[in-house]
């Protein structure tokens, strides 16, 4: 942990790592106080903290698309005993590492996508994957990867969702003339984004909530609270068809 910072000293520094996504306290210092969704994402964890349990000592926890760490931060609060994070970008990786260090709080992170993370050879207690689904190309193959290979208990899950909030129960199977389903807001539908949404080139699909849902189970994770309208506390599970195939680095299911 490096020398006590003054106030001054961290808003400098917070200047210069800027802009940030994540909205942070850093000792009376806010990272992005005119957020476009307020106070974020604190306000959002609000909503579905009491659902994390409280005390997670003994526990690893892995945030894959941390951003500048306010979930590894929070999860480790809480008495985490390993927490790493991981992203893509070098500019929040660096705005992360500031964070912990100011606040205090052991935290690893690590330059690498959702899609390598067969590299890290272990699992952990609890997955955090949190808005990064719908900014992948490839999310169902980065749902499957995280189960695969990384995923011991607990995922928590999060995405942009757009459509209806109706989940429709669906059939194991529907003859070929069967067209109706997928007319109904409920069935799973997930829009692809071409172009952009919202000014983010990276905002690759929009999938209603029926999706998200299916594609939980599909990749072998078990839906155990919704705590919030976004947000999926899952566990993990057998995938129910364990025959597709999911790579880097090939291993077998466990
Ligand atoms: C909308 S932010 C969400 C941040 C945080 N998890 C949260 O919920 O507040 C998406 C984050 O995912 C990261 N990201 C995008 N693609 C990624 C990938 N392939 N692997 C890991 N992180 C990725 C971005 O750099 C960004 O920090």
């Amino acid at each position: 942990m490096s020398p006590a910072l003054t106030s001054e000293e961290i808003r400098r520094r917070v200047d210069e790592l800027g802009p940030w996504f994540h909205n942070l306290d850093l000792n009376g210092v806010a990272t992005a106080p005119s957020h476009f969704l307020g106070d974020y994402p604190r306000v959002k964890w609000r909503r579905f903290a009491a659902a994390i349990p409280d005390d997670l000592s003994g526990k690893t926890v892995l945030d894959i698309g941390c951003n500048a760490g306010f979930y590894a931060m929070e999860m480790k609060r809480r008495g985490a005993d390993r927490v790493l994070g991981l992203d893509t970008d070098d500019e929040y990786l660096a705005q992360a590492a500031f964070a912990a260090d100011v606040s205090g709080l052991d935290i690893e992170f690590r330059k690498m996508s959702a899609y390598d993370v067969g590299q890290l050879g272990e699992r952990f207690d609890l997955v955090i994957f949190m808005g990064v689904f719908y900014h992948l190309r490839h999310p169902l193959l980065a749902l499957d990867l995280i189960h695969e290979h990384v995923a011991g208990d607990m995922l928590l899950f999060q995405s942009m969702l757009r459509g209806s909030m109706r989940v429709d129960p669906v059939e194991p199977d529907y003859e070929f003339w069967a067209v109706e389903q997928f007319e109904r807001p409920g069935y799973p539908k997930m829009h692809f984004i071409e172009h952009r949404y919202a000014a983010d080139p990276t905002n690759w699909w929009a999938p209603n909530r029926a999706c998200v849902e299916a594609m939980l189970r599909s990749a072998g994770f078990v839906v155990a609270a919704h705590p919030e309208e976004e947000v999926f506390l899952c566990r993990r599970t057998v995938r129910p068809q364990p025959d597709g195939p999911v790579y880097p680095a090939r291993r077998s299911q466990t």
